[in-house]
């Protein structure tokens, strides 16, 4: 059946969607099938893209061999994507493979919309995905089921938290460490609130622990759920990834940053950490292909996040499975997944 590849998306990681989607459609159309792009622009409209496109045909809006769609909701209208035109026609999406990153692409409003249009999607459930973009409410229900976690805290002008800085501070619901800021001590954090543009949705304030260093796994929920091996990513490298400069201006950029895999840690570590990203699936519902990240000192692992729709589909962390396999497992899952808006 067909794929329909998502992208872009109103979002502060739009750019690093558009490379992970790009890279999506190569891998299913090398893989014979048929596969059609979706391009959510910045200025919320849907676009038809021709197979082939890339990154730098989206530097200046919507690429010259983009047709705009026209959306209509509502069962009177024909729900879905129309070619304009003297006799609009209703495009056939088939499944959606999302590869949309951050804000209503990554946290439930693509669902909503994918489930009004009765359209199957990967990237989870509303609720789920939802729950997966909240930094506050994830920490919340992982701490309320024992998951080791790093204390996090709403960060806001009345309530202090009950630790010493310096402190780290994030976007309540960003991704790809845009925004992020470490500081001193909590007037300066306060103060970011009105001065970031990336806090304006609010933020979560951690204690700054440079001692610990990132380890990551992907998860994927089908055929059968399965951890991958955990790579140590040896720089966070997101601003670079999000500069748009030439260097990474290719479909492969997203894993091309340096990192170590499998990581250098020990089997009982390694263990442990396959064993908590089992219970962050299960806690949170989510299904597809995931990325799980968490903070080490090597010996104590704290989960950090979760990511529903990770950068390049965390691919590279499935060696022994052909990237194709792993995106029409995704799919085939979310064919069986009733569209559904919660
Ligand atoms: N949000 C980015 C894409 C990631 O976590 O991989
Ligand atoms: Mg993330």
């Amino acid at each position: 059946s067909k794929a329909t590849v998502v992208f872009g998306g109103p979002s502060a990681e739009h750019d690093i969607s558009i490379l992970t989607g790009l890279q999506a459609e190569r891998v299913l159309s090398r893989a014979g099938l048929e596969v059609q792009c979706l391009y959510w622009a910045r200025s919320e409209d849907f676009h038809l893209v021709p197979n082939g496109t890339e990154a730098r045909d989206y530097l200046g809006g919507p690429p010259a061999s983009a047709k705009k769609l026209e959306l209509r909701i509502g069962a009177d209208k024909g729900d879905g994507f129309y070619l304009p035109g003297m006799r609009a026609k209703k495009l056939d999406v088939g499944t959606v493979l999302s590869t949309l990153h951050g804000g209503a692409g990554e946290s439930g409003g693509a669902q909503a919309l994918f489930a009004m249009l009765g359209v199957p999607a990967t990237g989870g459930t509303l609720a789920a995905a939802a729950l997966g973009m909240d930094k506050l409410a994830f920490g919340g229900v992982m701490a309320s089921a024992g998951v080791p976690t790093l204390d996090r805290q709403l960060l806001s002008a009345d309530h202090a938290p009950g630790f010493e800085g310096p402190y780290i501070i994030k976007p309540r619901f960003g991704g790809s460490s845009i925004g992020i800021e470490v500081v001193d001590d909590l007037e300066t954090a306060r103060a970011l609130l009105s001065t970031s543009p990336h806090l304006r949705e609010g933020a979560v304030v951690e204690p700054n622990r440079p001692d610990l260093f990132d380890l990551n796994v992907s998860v994927r929920t089908a055929p059968t759920l399965a951890v991958s091996d955990v790579e140590r990513p040896l720089r966070p490298s997101d601003g670079a990834i999000y500069d748009y400069s030439a260097k990474y201006l290719h479909t492969e950029g997203l894993a091309s940053a340096p990192r170590e895999f499998p990581a250098d840690i020990s089997d009982d570590l390694r263990g442990r950490i396959q064993e908590l990203a089992r219970r962050v699936v299960e806690l949170t519902g989510l299904t597809g292909v995931l990325r799980i990240d968490f903070l080490s000192d090597g010996t104590e692992v704290f989960v950090n996040e979760v990511n529903s729709i990770p950068g390049a589909l965390a691919l590279y962390l499935w060696p022994d499975t052909t990237p194709a396999e792993v995106l029409k497992s995704a799919l085939a899952e979310a064919e069986t997944l009733p569209p559904r808006a919660t």
